[in-house]
């Protein structure tokens, strides 16, 4: 199976919050954060296995700063690593104040996904080729993620 490089499968989205999306102090609910954080995450995950992906972890997730009704979130996703079946995405959260352009990262996040196949079966995905430093980077500090993930899942 041909490798794919990461820039394959990098993905921005934008989301413009709604009121139907705030809690009673007219900021965000957190769990709308978490629904577009794994959609994006998921589309890289797609990108690159060209396969139906399920979430299978996502790590723990912090909000540095409120999200604003009529705020313009953006996030940006990427396959940082990949192992057999399943690939760790990252992504990052920004807010922007469309008056004054202000722009705030307000969270980031690691999510797993497992490919699966037309079984339903975890399948093979294509290996991932960094092409930056950056990139590079990235595939060293998921790497250490991944083995510290598996050490939980064999200590429970
Ligand atoms: C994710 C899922 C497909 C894994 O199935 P499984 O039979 O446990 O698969 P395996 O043990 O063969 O592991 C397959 C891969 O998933 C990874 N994996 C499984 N559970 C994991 C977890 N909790 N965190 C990170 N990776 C995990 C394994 O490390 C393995 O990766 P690799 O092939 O790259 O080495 C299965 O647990 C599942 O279907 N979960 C529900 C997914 C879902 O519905 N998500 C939406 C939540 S609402």
């Amino acid at each position: 199976m041909e490798g794919r490089s990461v820039g394959a499968s990098r993905v921005e989205m934008n989301h413009l919050l709604l009121p139907s999306e705030a809690n009673v102090l007219g900021t965000v609910h957190g769990g709308i954060i978490m629904r577009l954080v794994d959609e994006a995450g998921a589309v890289a995950a797609v990108r690159h296995a060209k396969r139906h992906c399920v979430t299978a972890e996502i790590d723990s997730m912090s909000f540095l700063a409120p999200a604003r009704v009529g705020d313009l979130v953006t996030l940006k996703a990427s396959v940082n690593l990949v192992g057999t079946t399943s690939i760790e995405t990252g992504v990052r959260v920004e807010t922007e104040n469309l008056p004054t352009g202000r722009r705030t990262h307000i969270s980031s996040a690691y999510i797993v996904y497992v490919a699966l196949g037309a079984d339903g079966k975890p399948c093979r995905v294509p290996s991932l080729i960094p092409e930056t430093d950056e990139d590079r980077r990235r595939m060293a500090e998921a790497a250490v993620r991944r083995e510290y993930r598996q050490q939980r899942k064999r200590a429970r």
